[in-house]
């Protein structure tokens, strides 16, 4: 069965309550949104509704607070960053299924925005036990009142089973938003049929995030371009010293099956010819550019660390990319955060404006990293709202709170 969508929905949701379950989970620095694309994406919808005349409650999460209260993960900032970009004002609930969101559910006038606090400060949201969300779920349906309907829009937390995400689509009238639409549309483009040479980057930290969407895009992408921290381990599977650099020792013999893959027919597996390697993990640590096979021999010697890849790979990464018709990119090349490791970062996120067809920016990461360089929305095809959902789409796996509309 197919999902309703936001369209079937909007003619009758004059005069109701509708839960918008939206993915609002932003970076925060001195309680101050520091990157508002997850809140710009989620807001047509929410607006979208109200205009139409529902009443919006709207539910979310930040970070992961563990089912406790923890004031630094309230969506307080959240709320304030909505007022700013709609002209709809933003009323918090202090409580999840509390005194304060039933009365303020229940006091919400046609066309209002109502956001519950942080869904995680209640441990059910998240539990593993399928009762103990099912009522939760139930309290959240409460809050919409008998003739309410529920929207999914958090397509960045899709890949949760959890009670706002799924279970709570069983007991209300269920619609798929259309960030939701848009995000899964873009993504099917890179797996079904996509337009060919289709490269993926993928950086970060760690290979054991990205296993599975190697292993599946190994068999669909041309090239495979890896920057990051998960670099070194593929270096180090290729039998080179990489010093101190990030390691997934145990993750060798995976690499090392990867790159026979590729070897055989499989996408080209590339990985740096060059690193900057520094004597420590600090911005203004002593830093040089160094061959792959020579980085014990730079700053720090067998102490040193890789902290982002060398201007001959980004060269080379930003040549592949260019002549590509199809690109996804997820995963900082380096400590972008740090302007003498963001260079290899921004030259791919530059990369990725000039390429005729396709550019995808997935992942929280990559997207923060793409505006953090100066880059704008408009420069890419489209820029994902969801770091692990979507890697988790591309890697063939079934996603809860898309198979929970579909019921
Ligand atoms: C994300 O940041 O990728 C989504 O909001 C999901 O968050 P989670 O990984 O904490 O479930």
């Amino acid at each position: 069965m197919t999902a309703q969508t936001i369209r079937d929905l909007l003619p009758s949701a004059a005069g109701r309550a509708v839960i918008v379950r939206s993915d609002l989970n932003v970076p925060l620095n001195d309680g101050k949104v520091t990157d508002d694309g997850r809140i710009r994406a989620s807001l047509p919808v929410i607006t979208d509704l109200a205009r139409a005349g529902a009443k919006v409650i709207v539910l979310a999460h930040l970070g992961r607070p563990n089912g406790t209260v923890v004031p630094q993960y309230s969506l307080a900032p959240v709320a304030q960053r909505m007022t700013e970009l709609t002209d709809i004002s933003v009323t918090l609930a202090e409580d999840v299924t509390g005194i304060s969101a039933q009365d303020k559910a229940a006091q919400l006038e046609d066309g209002q925005i109502l956001l519950i606090e942080n869904v995680r400060f209640d441990a059910r949201e998240t539990s593993n036990d399928d009762a103990e969300r099912a009522v939760l779920a139930t309290e959240f349906a409460a809050l919409a009142g008998p003739d309410g309907a529920y929207v999914n829009d958090a397509f960045g937390a899709v890949h949760r089973k959890h009670a706002s995400v799924y279970d709570i689509a069983s007991l209300l009238p269920s619609y798929q938003g259309a960030l939701v639409a848009t995000e899964l549309n873009v993504l099917d483009r890179l797996i079904v049929d996509p337009h060919r040479p289709y490269t993926v980057v993928l950086g970060g930290s760690k290979v054991s995030d990205k296993l599975a969407v190697i292993d599946n895009l190994l068999d669909r992408a041309d090239t495979l371009l890896i920057g990051g921290g998960m670099a070194f381990t593929f270096l180090k599977a290729q039998g080179h010293d990489v010093a101190s650099s990030l390691l997934e020792e145990d993750q060798i013999p995976v690499v090392k099956d990867y790159l026979r893959r590729s070897e055989a027919g499989a996408a080209n597996i590339v990985i740096p010819t060059d690193v900057i390697v520094a004597e420590a993990f600090s911005a203004d640590a002593a830093h040089a550019v160094v061959d792959a096979n020579a980085m014990a021999s730079g700053p720090g010697g067998s102490d040193g660390l890789g902290l982002d890849i060398g201007p001959a790979t980004a060269k080379l990464y930003s040549q592949h990319i260019e002549a590509s018709s199809t690109v996804f990119w997820n995963g900082p090349m380096g400590v972008f955060e740090m302007e003498n490791f963001a260079g290899g970062t921004y030259a791919v996120a530059k990369a990725l404006t000039n390429v005729q067809g396709l550019s995808v920016v997935g992942g929280g990461d990559s997207a923060a990293a793409v505006r953090a360089l100066g880059f704008a929305d408009e420069d890419y095809g489209h820029i994902s709202t969801g770091g692990g959902a979507s890697l988790e789409y591309l890697e063939g796996k079934a996603l809860p709170g898309i198979d929970a509309l579909a019921r």
